[in-house]
């Protein structure tokens, strides 16, 4: 959908025809145009329903507009609240001309405009719905089904990796691969205190301790240093979450695992497309997964993916995702497994997916880029770093407000929300939730310090180019009000 026109490509004269009113609307695609006066005072409005039931009633299309316009109709002054023009809006009046002073349309309201702004959604339009279809005509509507391997394999290809297991969501893609590691009691996983709950979750189901970290002040990652001081006897892995988009510090992770002979587990769950030194995030580390849940790069409604290096650890994940059950030998049972499933029907939008996964990931790129070029120079926002060798794919835009901020960061999400625009804040620090006191620490500075502060913004495929300006504008003017009115954190 292309911007809407400025208000002036809405503007005919009085003394203009019909004709000349209906090229108008034909342009502009909004069905509606204003009738100015000689002065440029609005005096009407005409919508196309209008001409045509003029044409009905024995109109020219030489006749002036005047002759049919409506001059009863809801018009505001510009400098009218934008929470009380938003409220005038509706099925009925979807355009309100805002005047000045003297009656001249300066700009006006309609829904598009107005749009409120979601954090994400799904990147559909492609061949979801005719592979979905296939799959309810055929009646491959479970697990098994031409989609399923497909997008497996399409996966694996994308990101270089020899193996890939789809599962039904991102959590359990991560249980399935410490279970399939053999982690389990005793056993010590390292992990960031700044995550989704998800990464810590399935460290718990698989019986292991989570060993909480801190992260690195510059990227909000998993911090390296504060990995390799917390390595014990008893440490079996290290979980490095590439969040929001931004790959972790892998040759610093891939160094301290080797030396102490420790897997690697990436939840990449935010990051499909995320390179780090040309390689997918994903594939640097034993096992990788990935989320496919609505809000994410790809998405098949729910699911997940979990990449492997090595065929046995991936047969026995195979095994353990299908109840544990004998590849050769039906309903003979070697081991207490999982029913991980993906259904052939989210697999099918899987696919889907994947054959636009180098034009969605491009768009998000855009965005992020898009975002960090408006927002620069903005006094009190931290952006997320760019490092070199680090492709970042802006799963959510995420920024950071200063303490010389002058707005608190929840005033300021509800604010944004006011103009329509969902910004959200970021997680918690996982040390502070009671589930998971006990492997952490108050000392996590960084870490409660990013999630107190820390704000993504909208950041669908689907945004468009003067959106993203918008939200940027709505953003500096509620700094910039607080910052005159003097209000300080
Ligand atoms: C970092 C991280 N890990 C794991 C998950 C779990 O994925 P899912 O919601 O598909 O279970 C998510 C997603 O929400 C996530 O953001």
């Amino acid at each position: 959908m292309s911007t809407p026109p400025d208000v002036e490509d809405l503007i005919v004269h009085h003394s203009d025809s019909l004709r000349e009113a209906l090229e108008c609307i034909d342009q502009t695609a909004q069905g509606i145009c204003f009738v100015v006066d000689t002065g440029g005072r609005l005096v009407g409005v005409a919508t196309d329903g209008d001409i045509r039931r003029g044409l009905l009633e024995g109109a020219d299309l030489s006749d002036h507009i005047q002759s049919v316009m409506e001059t009863d109709f809801v018009s505001l002054p510009v400098t009218t609240d934008e929470k009380d023009i938003q409220s005038r809006l509706s099925s009925k009046i979807r355009h309100i001309p805002l005047l000045d002073e003297d009656g001249r349309p300066v700009d006006y309201a309609c829904r598009s405009k107005y749009r409120s702004i979601p954090i994400m959604e799904p990147h559909l339009g492609g061949n979801e719905l005719s592979y979905v279809t296939e799959c309810v005509e055929t009646s491959w509507i479970s697990s098994q089904g031409r989609f399923v391997e497909k997008f497996e394999d399409m996966v694996a290809e994308y990101c270089g990796v020899p193996y890939a297991l789809a599962v039904s969501n991102g959590t359990v893609a991560l249980h399935l691969a410490l279970e399939a590691l053999g982690i389990g009691e005793g056993d010590e996983v390292i992990v960031p205190d700044f995550t989704f709950a998800a990464s810590i979750n399935a460290i718990l189901h698989a019986g292991a301790t989570p060993v909480l970290v801190d992260i690195r002040e510059d990227t909000w990652l998993l911090d390296p240093e504060a990995t390799s001081e917390a390595i014990t006897d008893r440490t079996k892995a290290i979980m490095p979450v590439h969040l929001y988009g931004q790959p972790c510090n892998m040759d610093e992770i891939v160094r301290i695992a080797d030396e102490n002979g420790l897997y690697i587990v990436e939840d990449a769950a935010e990051a499909i497309g995320s390179l780090y030194h040309g390689e997918h995030v994903g594939n640097i580390g034993d096992v990788g997964t990935f989320s496919f849940y609505g809000n994410k790069t790809i998405t098949t409604g729910e699911g997940g993916m979990v990449l492997f290096q090595d065929e046995e650890t991936y047969q026995y994940a195979a095994q353990l995702r299908d109840h544990g059950m004998s590849s050769s030998q039906r309903y003979w049972h070697d081991e207490v497994g999982y029913n991980y499933r993906m259904t052939n029907m989210q697999a099918a939008v899987g696919v889907a997916q994947l054959e636009r996964i180098d034009e969605i990931v491009e768009r998000k790129i855009q965005i992020g880029e898009r975002y960090r070029r408006e927002l620069s120079g903005v006094e009190g926002l931290t952006l997320p770093v760019n490092i070199d060798g680090r492709k970042n794919t802006y799963w959510l835009f995420t920024a950071v407000l200063k303490d010389e901020i002058h707005i608190e960061r929840d005033e300021l999400i509800s604010k944004m929300k006011m103009n329509g625009i969902d910004l959200r804040p970021v997680f918690y620090p996982l040390h502070e939730m009671p589930p998971y006191q006990k492997y952490g620490s108050s000392h996590f500075k960084v870490s409660s310090y990013i999630s107190y502060n820390g704000v993504s913004f909208p950041s669908s495929t689907k945004l468009r180019n003067y959106e993203i300006s918008n939200i940027c504008e709505a953003l500096k003017s509620s700094l910039e009000a607080n910052r005159i009115m003097g209000i300080t954190k």
